[in-house]
């Protein structure tokens, strides 16, 4: 499904991509291939009903499925995405999408809702939730494309 049409300018974040420190190996070594696609999920499944979800296209558990493989590779398993998807080029990927600092936030919320969900779950290392969390929060400024003083015009 291709997205609408962009009616808002590009906007580059004026920090650039910033020095965000990559995520513990220790988490894919306790989550695995398995527990990656499940926390993806999990965290698809909470953009139901936000102010986000018409961004992502009808079928949230396979879009999930191409995050999932990029986190995969991320966090020190098989490079999943770049067999299945090509370079991540992650901010250029997002490009087509309007995402400002609102969406953001949505974003994080979902995501972060998810991670502390699995932690308190025993299974995302409790330990390692910070740091995870620190990560998201730096890399997904890098995705915002709308800029501030447009939000909400
Ligand atoms: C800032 C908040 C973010 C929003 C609102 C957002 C939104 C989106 C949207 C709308 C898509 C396309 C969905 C589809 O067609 O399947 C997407 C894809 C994706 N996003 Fe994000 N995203 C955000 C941040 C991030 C971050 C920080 C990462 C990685 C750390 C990430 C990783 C991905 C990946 C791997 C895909 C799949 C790309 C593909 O299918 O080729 N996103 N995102």
């Amino acid at each position: 499904m291709s997205p609408a049409p962009r009616e808002k300018p590009v906007w580059v974040p004026p920090g650039g991509p910033g020095g965000v420190e990559r995520p513990s190996p220790v988490i894919f070594e306790v989550l695995g291939e398995e527990g990656v696609f499940e926390l993806l999920a999990d965290v698809y499944r909470r953009f139901d009903g936000t102010p986000i979800r018409h961004l992502f296209p009808p079928d949230l558990l396979a879009a999930s499925e191409r995050s999932a493989a990029f986190f995969v590779q991320l966090l020190g398993g098989p490079p999943l995405f770049n067999e299945r998807h090509g370079p991540p080029r992650m901010r250029a990927r997002h490009i087509p999408f309007e995402i400002d600092e609102r969406a953001r936030s949505v974003w994080l919320d979902c995501f972060e809702g998810a991670v502390e969900a699995s932690a308190a779950a025993g299974v995302f290392p409790r330990e390692e939730v910070a740091g995870f969390v620190a990560f998201l929060r730096g890399f997904s400024a890098w995705m915002v494309n709308v800029a501030p003083e447009t939000d909400g015009v």
